[in-house]
């Protein structure tokens, strides 16, 4: 009764923040995503009659308090849809650090979702995987399909599931992640949905989402990348605003973050294609085209105190190893 999974992280384009139902990890409103190729997280599941507890293993370390209680939850919903009580051992591995605004909760309950239900023999749909995945986390419903993706936000449980809209060949388009942090953040992206109605801007950017959401489709399906990158930009603001307007407010961003925003708009004026988004964490995502990866990166390494660079392209979703 084992099986080992990975699952990648995704950049949202159009971003999940605040929810409408916080039990079932409802969210206020749809997202479009892509998984990322080089950013991963590899679980293996056991579930044993000889097992008397959980046991929880992240990155080499023994998972406690809320952490483990939290995949305790997830590995109950599992062991629920199979009608099986075992105790599980659980190790999973991250090949970028957790908690910096790169979706590590993403990826890590995608690769989670699938090697529990796998090792339970469970033969669950890919709609069914998502479901489950996103009651784990949110984003993790998108880390499930393949390429590009959508997350449709339901009115129910079994409504709200992500679905894959491109394959990842469909469009080479890359995601250059620039690491400014890699110390877990303070404030976590579960706790901040929990803010957002304190924001006066957050009623405002659910009255745009929908519309946004179907001219961001329309970039898509175009391969306009000038629309998709102007979009994603203003998105990225849209939701940071909502983010420091909170009470308490939420900053996620560093110097060092609006340091490479300001630059990304200086190489545009000088002729370089790129636009930025950032999830709930300082790191800078820099999307462009696959023939000016070099250039982006060429670029980033001048710009001192950036830790480490990452060049992402579309990626498949959850899968078993
Ligand atoms: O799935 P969560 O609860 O970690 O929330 C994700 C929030 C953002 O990364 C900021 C946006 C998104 O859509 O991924």
């Amino acid at each position: 009764m084992k099986a080992v999974a990975t699952a990648p992280a995704n950049i949202a384009f159009i971003k999940f923040w605040g929810k409408k139902d916080e039990s079932l990890r409802l969210p206020a409103n749809g997202s479009i995503s892509m998984n990322l190729s080089e950013v991963n997280t590899r679980t293996s599941v056991e579930f044993s009659i000889d097992y008397k507890t959980d046991y929880v293993e992240i990155d080499g370390n023994v998972s406690e308090g809320k952490e483990l209680e939290r995949v305790i939850r997830h590995l109950d919903l599992i062991r629920s849809e199979a009608g099986i009580n075992f105790k599980a051992k659980v190790v999973s591995k991250n090949n970028f650090p957790k908690g910096t605004g790169i979706a590590s909760s993403a990826s890590g309950f995608a690769a989670l979702t699938m090697a529990a239900s796998k090792a339970l023999n469970l033969k669950l749909s890919e709609k069914k995987l998502s479901v489950l995945a996103r009651l784990g986390s949110g984003s993790a419903c998108r880390s499930i399909p393949d390429g590009f993706v959508q997350w449709k936000e339901g009115r129910s449980s079994e409504s709200s599931y992500a679905y894959s809209i491109y394959p990842p060949d469909y469009w080479k388009i890359r995601d250059v992640i620039a690491l400014v942090g890699d110390v877990s953040k303070k404030v976590s992206s579960t706790e901040g949905h929990t803010r957002v109605e304190s924001s006066p801007f957050f009623k405002a950017r659910l009255l745009s989402i929908n519309h946004k959401i179907k001219e961001i489709k329309h970039a898509l399906k175009t391969k306009n990348f000038t629309k998709f990158g102007e979009i994603i930009e203003e998105e990225a603001i849209n939701m940071h605003s909502v983010m420091m307007t909170s009470c308490p407010p939420l900053f996620y961003w560093t110097a060092k973050t609006f340091e490479i925003i300001q630059a990304i708009g200086d190489w545009r004026e000088e002729g370089l294609e790129a636009y930025f988004t950032i999830d709930a964490g300082p790191n800078v995502h820099v999307i462009c085209l696959e023939k000016d990866v070099d250039m982006v990166k060429r670029r980033l390494l001048q710009i001192k105190g950036i830790k480490n660079i990452i060049v992402n392209k579309p990626s498949f979703g959850a899968r078993i190893v």
